[in-house]
């Protein structure tokens, strides 16, 4: 066994361990069916895409409310778009790799947690009474093609830019008692096993960068950064405006524009911009792409 072999298999079992003890079923711990509390939020007002604007100091209480319920249930339809396309790269990871190393066992137990997650969600915007958000059918589609054409690093900071991201806004939702009981609960679930996603996929991404033909970093630069521009766009749909009475397009530009705005979506990802820095991520060409991203300060 190789340095790097032993290193990856002692990691991955003290994440099976961590996996073990700390699962949570979201079908059988979290009340669904408790009515919701008047006057509560269904996400932060601060991370709501149009706090700050003009358009949210002329909003009432009730309007700014229900725009948190639909932006919460975009968050999370957009949540399970990106899950299932993590699956299906982890899987293809998984697919090199011999069945019985810790390295695989683990990846199979994160893909078995990221299936209750998006079960969890669904069963969310359901309990929320949304339409399902989509990502736009040109991002569906770009979707398609970076996940089928995606390297291995590349797979991996997809992954972390969408669970970073998440995991930053949802670590401000769970202990927020301004907030929705049913909200605090999935987030301190997706949270509590998020955490585990996030250290693997870091190594992983960290060991790949130092062993990947050059062709390969530089084309990870790029899709990945790519990933970036689709995943941050992709977060609230233009539709939730739509939903609480405001004109989509206007709404949608003002968020785009908002001085708060760019600061929480820079913010989110302020740790992994440091980390892809660090692995030289975002050198060279591409770079322009990640800052147009709105991600990279
Ligand atoms: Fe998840
Ligand atoms: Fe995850």
């Amino acid at each position: 066994m190789t340095f790097t072999t032993r290193e990856r298999e002692q990691a991955a079992t003290r994440l099976l361990e961590a996996s073990a003890k700390h699962s949570h079923d979201p079908e059988t711990e979290l009340d669904w069916e408790a009515p919701f509390e008047e006057g509560k939020y269904f996400w932060p007002p601060e991370l709501c895409s149009l706090y700050g604007t003009q358009l949210w100091k002329h909003m009432s209480e009730e309007q700014r409310i229900e725009l948190s319920r639909h932006e919460s249930a975009s968050l999370a339809s957009i949540g399970i778009w990106f899950e299932i396309i993590l699956m299906q790269l982890l899987l293809r990871h998984a697919y090199d790799l011999d069945p019985t190393s810790a390295h695989v066992r683990y990846a199979l137990t994160e893909i078995a947690e990221e299936c209750r997650h998006s079960k969890m969600f669904a069963r969310l915007v359901t309990r929320l009474g949304t339409p399902v958000y989509r990502p736009t059918r040109a991002d569906h589609n770009l979707g398609r093609i970076l996940k089928a054409v995606s390297t291995t690093p590349g797979s991996f900071t997809g992954t972390l830019l969408a669970e970073e991201i998440l995991d930053w806004m949802q670590r401000l939702t769970f202990p927020d008692e301004r907030i929705q009981p049913l909200t605090r609960g999935v987030t301190r679930i997706h949270v509590v096993e998020e955490s585990r996603h996030i250290r693997f996929a870091r190594e992983e991404l960290a060991r790949q960068m130092t062993t990947a033909p050059r062709w390969q970093t530089a084309l990870t630069r790029a899709s990945s950064a790519e990933a970036a521009r689709v995943i941050s766009r992709s977060l609230i749909s233009p539709q939730v405006y739509a939903s609480v009475g405001l004109d989509p397009a206007y709404a949608a530009g003002l968020a785009r524009t908002s001085p708060h705005r760019r600061d929480v979506l820079r913010q989110s990802a302020a740790k992994l911009m440091d980390f892809l820095e660090e692995l030289g991520m975002l050198r060279g060409p591409a770079r322009r792409l990640w800052q147009s991203s709105g991600l990279l300060g």
